[in-house]
């Protein structure tokens, strides 16, 4: 089983970038972390991050047509990136949308999210171990579809 871990905007700034939002790890402490779990869940993953929409979008379409799911913290596109949107609709690939931060608990225009309605579900507000608990929940959904 392939994933992919895709992130938007500015999170290759993570570790100095409002770390009472976003925490202290760096996205490649992020990754590390998450390469090891998908070891032990016997996932593949690949990752990306992008600060353009359109190198996401090639990115998802080259891409999907080899993955089993997408992990996407999309950045500020969660609320105004329809293109990106498209993108994963096309993907026909079921998505998590992860957020470091509680979007809901924060500025009015964070608390929509054009990704939203198009993924199987979100997970906000848990830090960087959303990330890992969306990598948990295909690994497993995959396991019990044998
Ligand atoms: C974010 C939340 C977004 O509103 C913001 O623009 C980000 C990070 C998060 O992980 O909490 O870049 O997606």
């Amino acid at each position: 089983m392939r994933v992919l871990v895709i992130n938007g905007p500015n999170l290759n700034m993570l570790g100095a970038r409002e770390p009472s939002y976003y925490g202290v790890k760096t996205l490649d402490d992020i990754l590390e972390a998450l390469e090891e779990a998908a070891r032990d869940l016997d996932v593949e993953l690949e990752a990306f991050q992008s600060n353009h929409e359109g190198a996401i979008i090639d990115y998802v379409q080259a891409n999907a047509p080899d993955a089993s799911g997408i992990i996407v913290n999309a950045g500020a596109l969660t609320h105004y990136g329809l293109a990106l949107r498209d993108a994963l609709i096309d993907s026909r690939l079921p998505i998590i949308e992860v957020h470091l931060s509680n979007i809901h608990a924060r500025e009015e225009f964070r608390r929509h999210s054009v990704v939203a309605d198009v993924a199987v579900g979100q997970i906000a507000g848990l830090g960087w171990k959303g990330y890992l608990y969306a990598l948990e929940y295909f690994a497993d959904e995959m396991k019990n579809r044998g």
